[in-house]
């Protein structure tokens, strides 16, 4: 069991980018997460047809979430020395904010594993518009029930998670509570999850074994915060954000899902809005940012 407290240097992400841009192909990309356990639930995150860069955002924004930045940068230092001798002067951010691979520093959890402090993670450099999804989905969180259980469904893809780390973002200023940022996928963890809440409402839950006794646990350490709102991004399954929704959320936090299953956006009795692929126009101003952003120092 690994309970140490990791705290390093914060990286820089836009270098993290450069190096793996040039450290593999897409293929090799896709084969390096799968022969490793760490990053192979990554593979998880790709689209049918994602191209190099969404494949290379999705691996970062992974392994911010899962605060996996040094394993990744120690492997590709294994991988492919060369390129990571190369990058080595421009990974790590100069200030020596205490702030940890784009996450707060993680605490070691009886559990096992480390454990982020959930907090949105920033949306995408070269973010386009969805302005009217974005100002629908911030207004209906923010004027509470019955709108502010919400539900972002739509193709693996379409984006879903970019599209609520803006909201994240833009919401901000109504939920004094906070945001609550929490990644689902295949198979989540809900002993872990609440466990990482606690640490983010300032409380420790580790020592209640019983799921929903620590749910509960959860509840009464963040109704003591003003107003939040919590977003579940990719749901796969019904269980664990049904009892985080039922059990661990205080009544006033509004709730943001997001699942490529429109079934479970309803059994989890949330107003449902659909993402469409992007239009013609955002898609070539997509295009357009990531040029800009092709030498990213
Ligand atoms: N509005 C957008 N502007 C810029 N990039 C976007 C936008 N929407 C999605 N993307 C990019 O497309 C890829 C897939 O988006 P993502 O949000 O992960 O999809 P989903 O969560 O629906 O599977 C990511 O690389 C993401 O950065
Ligand atoms: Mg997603």
């Amino acid at each position: 069991m690994d309970n140490t407290v990791r705290v390093s240097k914060p990286y820089n992400l836009a270098a993290i980018r450069g190096l793996v841009r040039d450290a593999f192909t897409g293929d090799e990309l896709r084969r390096f997460c799968q022969d490793r356990h760490k990053f192979r639930p990554i593979l998880d995150h790709f689209g049918p047809s994602f191209s190099f860069v969404q494949m290379i955002d999705a691996v970062i924004e992974q392994c911010q979430v899962h605060a996996l930045l040094p394993d990744l940068a120690a492997a590709i230092e294994e991988a492919n020395p060369r390129q990571y001798e190369r990058h080595l002067p421009h990974l790590f951010e100069e200030s020596s904010s205490p702030r940890l691979n784009g996450v707060l520093p993680s605490t070691g959890t009886r559990d096992g594993g480390l454990l982020p402090v959930p907090t949105a993670p920033a949306p995408p450099a070269h973010f386009v518009d969805r302005q009217a999804e974005l100002t629908r989905l911030v207004s209906c969180l923010a004027a509470g029930a019955p709108t502010a259980t919400t539900a972002l469904q739509g193709m693996g893809g379409t984006g879903k998670t970019a599209l609520v780390k803006k909201v994240a973002a833009e919401a901000a200023g109504f939920f004094p509570g906070g945001v609550l940022w929490t990644t689902l996928g295949p198979q989540p963890d809900p002993f872990h999850i609440l466990a990482s809440w606690a640490i983010a409402a300032g409380g420790d839950v580790r020592s209640y074994t019983d799921l929903f006794h620590r749910a509960a646990a959860v509840r009464s350490l963040l109704a003591s915060r003003a107003r939040m709102l919590a977003i579940l991004d990719d749901a796969w399954e019904y269980d664990c954000p049904f009892l985080l929704m039922q059990n661990a959320l205080p009544a006033n936090t509004s709730v943001l899902v997001t699942t490529r299953d429109a079934d479970l956006a309803k059994q989890l009795r949330c107003r449902v809005e659909n993402l469409d692929v992007l239009g013609e126009k955002d898609a070539l101003a997509l295009i357009e940012n990531l040029i800009g952003l092709l030498d990213p120092y």
